[in-house]
């Protein structure tokens, strides 16, 4: 049995902040209050990912995503969860202009979201604003190597680190964004060897996607994990469960049902006795 940590209270920031070189943190997205019910007896954090935005939304990229929508789906899953730590991304365009920008884009959707603390993305450029966000009282979660509100400077989703330039460079931003007060940083899309190099580097938890093992936790996004995202799988995701096709099948017996006037039965109306029963029909 692997050792489980036990949760009888809500995970906190210093909580996560403790699990450097502990037990691997878990965490995945969630959009939803629905989601996050049924997520969050099983992880230590539950992130409102901007990946809404191409997963329930349907964009192309994350760019279009706006702060009303990240407080109205963050204020969804802090209803939600019980236990769970929530941390809410920050959007394209919401904390990139200034350190003070930031400021009131994060508390917006600290005080309207009752999330824990908020993630945004980029390195050595945003470790000032991070300062100023940490030192005001907003827990900050980095976000470190492939970048996707960045997609169209980086030229794609490939992944990064491949050679010394880049590998330096990355490993110079996790420095920079932990120096700056982040609580922990995700790594996303990097070779193994660098996600090694920084998680070994920086005193703060590394939370890995498309990283290695090597981190100190993992993320991925639920709807790939279970199957209700099939547009495209990154390879770094394993599927769990295929609830997008259980969904297709569901709807398919349901629409054969209405065609063939076998659904609703008399037991899902009113006003019709269901067959052998008595007067509650
Ligand atoms: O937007 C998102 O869901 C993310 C995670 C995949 C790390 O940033």
């Amino acid at each position: 049995m692997l050792d489980e940590p036990v949760r009888t209270r809500r995970t906190t920031v210093p909580d996560l902040r403790a699990r450097k070189g502990g037990i691997p943190i878990v965490s995945l997205t969630a959009y939803t209050t629905p989601m996050a019910r049924l997520l969050d007896a099983q992880v230590d954090m539950l992130l409102v990912g901007d990946s809404l935005g191409m997963v329930l939304y349907g964009m192309d990229t994350t760019l279009g995503v706006t702060l009303e929508m990240m407080i109205a789906h963050g204020a969804a899953v802090v209803r939600g969860a019980q236990t769970a730590c929530v941390i809410v991304d920050m959007p394209f365009g919401s904390y990139q202009e200034s350190p003070a920008a930031a400021f009131r884009s994060c508390a917006r959707v600290m005080a309207e979201t009752g999330a824990a603390g908020v993630k945004l993305e980029g390195g050595t450029e945003m470790a000032e604003t991070i300062r100023f966000l940490t030192k005001r009282g907003v827990p900050v979660l980095g976000h470190v190597g492939l970048l996707p509100q960045s997609v169209h400077t980086a030229g794609g989703y490939h992944a990064r680190g491949k050679d010394e330039a880049a590998s330096a460079a990355i490993l110079a931003d996790a420095h920079a964004v932990a120096e700056a007060g982040a609580f922990a940083m995700v790594i996303e899309g990097t070779v193994e060897s660098l996600a090694r190099d920084i998680t070994a580097a920086v005193p703060v938890p590394t939370i890995g996607i498309g990283a290695s093992p090597a981190c100190d936790g993992q993320i991925l996004v639920t709807e790939d994990v279970v199957g209700l995202f099939t547009q495209f799988t990154p390879r770094f995701v394993k599927r769990y469960a295929e609830l997008g096709e259980q969904v297709e099948r569901a709807a398919a017996a349901y629409a054969e049902d209405v065609r063939a006037r076998r659904f609703p039965g008399p037991e899902h109306c009113f006003g019709i006795k269901k067959p052998g029963k008595g007067r509650r029909g």
